[in-house]
């Protein structure tokens, strides 16, 4: 989160169900090192107290335009011309449709009118409200004047409903503002990543798999996207959510990974291979369940296309990342592995340790390159993915590819 440190982020909050978790993104935010300041509309504060906020931002909360005592700490103008960036989170219908006329009918939206700070939305309403031909019209009006929006998430509503309205969760905010303060250095360079484990079937009901939660890869496709990039997604089954703007193509098997990667990869720049792709799958599908009439059962393996290494191959191909997960020797099998697929980088993590690779949420690499390498020490694994994907960045422009 080294870019976030130092932030001053103003903090809107406005009168919808989600507010509640608006709280423990002030809590992430303080953990990356922002000030945070937050401003609750009268809406707001019947869903939350100003004292929670004030107790997790360290800061009182103001609610209201004509109060004298909060104008006299910090008036609307200062907070306006402190922001370094301003989210409204949750961001009501009511607020966006205030928003879009440029009302000024309290604190909040004054001071989203007096700032020159750069404006994020997370909506979060009902999908009725969302999808209704005003909130359209109010979105598209406010996207051409350069408002960003994160999100709003699909999925089971407070209401009852399902559709489009949810509020992203804080840590997903976080990732958004994170993109708002990097300077966009893949902008026009498609980028396509693999992530997650493959799957390879035994029969209707059993399967080969690997212990990869796919967090890295998804991680490393939204930091590329964050950083301007266009970003094609090839995942095997994982239940991390599909990071914003982010195209996601899914797949189970080895073979289908491979078939898809072959398809588009003419028209990707750089290729990240984050997946944990299985080296052998059964020779032979069962079509009905294989029941327990045998003592011994054996399964006979064949070898699964190595995906990274027919991308490497290709005359023309784009700039290539390999990853190397190594339980020992990690740096000389790592380097090996590199020149064997002819990838131009290879990130080598160490697996089977607890909290580290492929189920923990930190991660720390080793990187290698022709003639050099580095090392990204222990982080979360959205703040590795960042500071890899810089580095992919400037070998990618190095290498003119
Ligand atoms: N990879 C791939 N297709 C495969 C196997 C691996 O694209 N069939 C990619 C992975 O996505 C990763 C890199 O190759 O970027 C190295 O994967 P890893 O599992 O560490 O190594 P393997 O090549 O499978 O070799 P081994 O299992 O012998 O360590």
């Amino acid at each position: 989160m080294e870019r976030l440190k130092g932030k001053h982020i103003l903090l809107g909050v406005t009168g919808g169900i989600a507010a509640y978790k608006s709280a423990e993104l002030v809590r992430q935010l303080r953990q990356a090192d922002t000030e945070v300041r937050v401003v609750l509309t009268r809406a707001a504060a019947q869903f939350v107290t100003p004292l929670t906020f004030q107790a997790l931002s360290g800061y009182p909360v103001p609610t209201d335009l004509f109060d004298p005592g909060a104008e006299s700490a910090m008036g609307h103008i200062e907070l306006a011309r402190w922001a370094d960036a301003i989210l409204i989170a949750p961001a009501t219908a009511h607020t966006i449709a205030r928003l879009t006329h440029g009302l000024a009918d309290d604190l909040l939206a004054t001071i989203c009118l007096a700032s020159s700070a750069p404006l994020a939305l997370a909506p979060a309403m009902n999908q009725q409200m969302w999808f209704n031909q005003a909130t359209r019209a109010n979105i598209h009006q406010l996207k051409e004047r350069g408002v960003h929006l994160f999100g709003p998430a699909e999925g089971d509503q407070a209401c009852g409903e399902n559709g489009p309205g949810r509020m992203l969760e804080p840590e997903q905010l976080l990732q958004q503002l994170v993109a708002l303060f990097t300077p966009p250095f893949l902008a026009g360079v498609q980028v396509m990543v693999t992530a997650g484990p493959t799957l390879e079937d035994i029969d209707p009901v059993r399967y080969l798999g690997n212990r990869s939660s796919g967090k890295m890869g998804y991680a490393v496709a939204a930091a590329a996207q964050q950083a301007g990039a266009e970003v094609v997604l090839i995942s095997g089954v994982s239940s991390q959510p599909r990071p914003e703007r982010v195209k996601c193509i899914n797949v189970r098997s080895a073979v289908e990974m491979h078939e898809t990667v072959m398809q588009r990869v003419h028209q990707c720049d750089i290729f990240i291979a984050a997946a944990a792709v299985a080296d052998y799958r059964p020779q032979q599908q069962s079509k009905q369940k294989i029941k327990k009439d045998y003592s011994h059962l054996k399964l006979e393996l064949v070898r699964n296309p190595d995906i990274l290494a027919d991308v490497c191959a290709l005359a023309d191909g784009p700039f290539c990342v390999g990853f190397a997960a190594e339980t020992e020797r990690v740096v000389e099998h790592a380097q090996a592995k590199r020149v064997a697929k002819g990838a131009d980088m290879i990130a080598a993590n160490r697996v089977g340790l607890p909290g580290s690779g492929f189920e923990g949420d930190e991660n720390a690499l080793e990187i290698f390159w022709p003639g050099g390498g580095t090392t990204l020490p222990l982080n979360s694994k959205p703040e590795i993915a960042r500071q890899l994907v810089e580095l992919i960045g400037q070998h990618y422009k190095q290498t003119g590819k």
